[in-house]
């Protein structure tokens, strides 16, 4: 049985077969969105977002607004702060690595918001990150009240806040009956979205408020939610159904666990929490980008199969599947260009087109993915947001 269950989710994040490739997007889109911005035109639309945000939800599809960025100019360059980036999850994998990443260029002081502070501490030490370009502060997603004592200590910080990653996930391939959080929710979905949701949607103001001229909301997604995948395709596939679960607040308690209302299954879980995370990074840009300015964008970073993601996987799986992915699929990324490739979403230049699911192609290229239809369900993501408002008390 557990070699069954080791070769199904061997197979379940072994094919890495994305649905479109690089559309060559890159220098020539990007130098477009960043000529002919004069960084004056930004601060006074920047002025503009300090108004009270109107929730609109509106239907476009993904489309550029030109950003100012980091400009190559040695006079602009001198007047740039530092910008702040709030990681969840930076204690290991993918947000450690990004942190550091990040760190490394002097230009950013990251905030690592982590439930274990030591352990935070002591990773971004074991990578070499100065100091002087990260805090550490807690943040545990599995309770709406650490999320908002995480905001109060932040604002009392009096950082502007520039970016934030949602990267923080759990995922329970094995479990045979749900866990749940502080609120009661299903632990997966309630630390992979109704956690993050929550968190983004309170800080969102706080970000309008920055002068910072590239301001980038990321939510990290993942290749597994993506039905239009292979890897998508293997059981238990994805699949939000019509949110009854949701709505009925993945408490267990007179409703399932799951969001589709059907029988507990951690792996699924997992992959329904992605696709929230994909929904509501779409929802974000419908109602906000064209308001604020803010990118809202999402990744898949490839599989970066030696991360603490698979801790609860049994111990056969864990051996495998590093070489597997590195050997026989080839999709294996490493933490460290993972790390980079988030990086970039955060503050690369030619990464600022808003609504955007970003991929790379096997020579590191980025380009704009197309998300499964579910993923990319417009009518779903509304309802998504909408139930996870009442869920975390914000309707
Ligand atoms: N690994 C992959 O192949 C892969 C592929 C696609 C997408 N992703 C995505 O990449 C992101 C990072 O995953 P990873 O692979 O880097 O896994 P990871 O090493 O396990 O990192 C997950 C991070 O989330 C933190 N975390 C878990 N529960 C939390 C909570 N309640 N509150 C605050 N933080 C919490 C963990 O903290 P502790 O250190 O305290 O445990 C850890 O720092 C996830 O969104 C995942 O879905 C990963």
């Amino acid at each position: 049985m557990a070699l069954q269950t080791s070769s199904l989710a061997i197979s379940a994040f072994s094919v890495h077969s994305e649905g479109k490739k690089s559309n060559g997007f890159s220098a020539i889109e990007s130098s477009f969105s960043f000529l002919g911005v004069p960084l004056s035109d930004h601060r006074i639309a920047a002025l503009k977002m300090k108004k009270k945000i109107a929730v609109r939800a509106q239907t476009t599809t993904a489309v550029t607004t030109p950003t100012p960025s980091i400009s190559n100019s040695p006079n602009e360059k001198k007047t740039l702060r530092k910008g702040n980036v709030i990681i969840t999850g930076a204690s290991s994998g993918l947000g450690l690595a990004t942190a550091k990443s990040l760190a490394e260029t002097g230009k950013w002081n990251v905030v690592m918001a982590c439930r274990d502070f030591l352990k935070a501490e002591r990773a971004a030490k074991s990578v070499g990150m100065s100091k002087e370009n990260y805090t550490v502060m807690h943040l545990d997603l599995a309770s709406l009240e650490s999320v908002r004592q995480f905001i109060d200590a932040f604002r009392r910080s009096e950082m502007p806040l520039d970016s934030l990653v949602c990267n923080a996930a759990v995922y329970y391939p094995n479990a045979k009956t749900p866990s749940f959080t502080a609120d009661g929710f299903e632990l997966s979905v309630g630390v992979n979205h109704l956690g993050h949701f929550y968190m983004s949607r309170l800080l969102l103001d706080d970000m309008v408020k920055s002068d910072y001229p590239s301001k980038r909301l990321v939510i990290v997604g993942s290749i597994t939610g993506n039905t239009n995948t292979l890897a998508g395709n293997v059981p238990p596939k994805a699949n939000l159904g019509d949110l009854r679960g949701l709505s009925g607040g993945l408490s267990g308690l007179g409703s399932t666990a799951m969001i589709d209302g059907g029988e507990y299954w951690g792996a699924k879980a997992y992959k329904d929490s992605k696709v929230c995370n994909m929904l509501t990074m779409q929802e974000f840009h419908r109602r906000y980008h064209e308001e604020t300015g803010i990118t809202f964008s999402s990744l898949y970073p490839g599989c970066i199969a030696t991360t603490g993601l698979f801790r609860e996987h049994i111990p056969l799986f864990r051996t495998l599947f590093p070489p597997f992915q590195k050997y026989i699929t080839k999709g294996f990324v490493s933490e460290e260009e993972a790390g980079r490739r988030l990086a970039q979403v955060v503050s690369d230049r030619s990464l600022t087109k808003s609504g955007v699911y970003w991929s790379w192609n096997s020579t590191s290229a980025s380009f704009q993915n197309e998300l499964s239809e579910e993923a990319s369900d417009a009518e779903k993501a509304k309802k998504v947001w909408e139930l996870s408002d009442k869920l975390v008390g914000l309707a």
